[in-house]
């Protein structure tokens, strides 16, 4: 279980979140709601060590995290496919597929098992392995970004808008196969503005206002509350 206890994370003297206290359980699927500017993505990378926190602290397990970098949290499994998916878009779907697996010392067979692995539920993005990564849809880099951060060999995967500026039709693929790497036992946190998607996945989420938790719950009960979609999400109930 990943705890986080009272962060606080700064952007020079504005504090973007504050007081954010919550847990990630082994195995489930946490969602974190909220509006844009809510502090979503400032936590996600908190969490990844790619900003310090101010107040507060993080421990994954018993060991406290709170001043491990990034690197040594990908080592630890505690891994973000970042908000706009991070893609390099002038290196090919492998060769991104391999950055994935930077913070692994692997020889170059297992790394082709790997990407076989982590490309088996992709034909699309297979028979494209050579192909510049800038020239995929936005639903194809979007599989591309999770199928490289499931390279690193994470115990927690953490998904920021994953479905930002995809068709329907196609966050309903992504979500499938999300539910899929659910399956197999991974712990997913999945920052969403788009509720319904969201909540349709996930065991319990929180939602951030103006870099505070305002509500948390199961997704069951949250799905039923017009609370949630009336105070916090009023423009994103979609
Ligand atoms: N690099 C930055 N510098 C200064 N302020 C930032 C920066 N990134 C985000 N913020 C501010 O922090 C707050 C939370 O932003 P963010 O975490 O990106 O929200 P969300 O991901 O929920 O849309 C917002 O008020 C935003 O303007
Ligand atoms: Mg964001």
């Amino acid at each position: 279980m990943i705890a986080v206890e009272g962060l606080a994370v700064d952007y020079g003297p504005v504090r973007a979140v504050r007081d954010l206290s919550f847990e990630i359980r082994d195995g489930e699927v946490l969602a974190i709601l909220g509006r844009n500017g809510a502090g979503k993505t400032t936590t996600m990378k908190a969490l990844a060590g790619l900003l310090p926190a101010a107040e507060g602290r993080m421990s994954d397990g018993d060991v406290d995290i709170t001043r491990a970098g990034a690197d040594e949290r990908v080592s630890r499994g505690i891994v973000l496919v970042p908000e706009g998916r991070g893609m390099f878009a002038d290196l090919s779907v492998r060769e991104n597929l391999l950055m994935g697996a930077y913070a692994r010392r692997k020889s170059s067979r297992a790394l082709r098992e790997d990407l076989d692995r982590v490309t088996a539920p992709f034909p699309r993005l297979r028979e494209r392995m050579a192909q510049r990564s800038g020239s995929l849809s936005g639903g194809e880099q979007q599989m591309l970004a999770v199928a490289r951060g499931l390279m690193a060999e994470p115990k927690v995967l953490m998904i920021d808008e994953p479905s930002l500026g995809l068709a329907p039709v196609i966050v309903d693929q992504l979500y499938e196969f999300l539910g899929s790497i659910r399956d197999q036992g991974m712990t997913l946190v999945i920052v969403e503005q788009y509720v319904r998607v969201a909540l349709g996945i996930a065991d319990r989420a929180y939602v951030l206002d103006k870099g505070e938790i305002a509500l948390e719950g199961d997704a069951a009960t949250l799905r039923d509350s017009p609370e949630l979609i009336d105070t916090y999400l009023a423009n994103n109930a979609a």
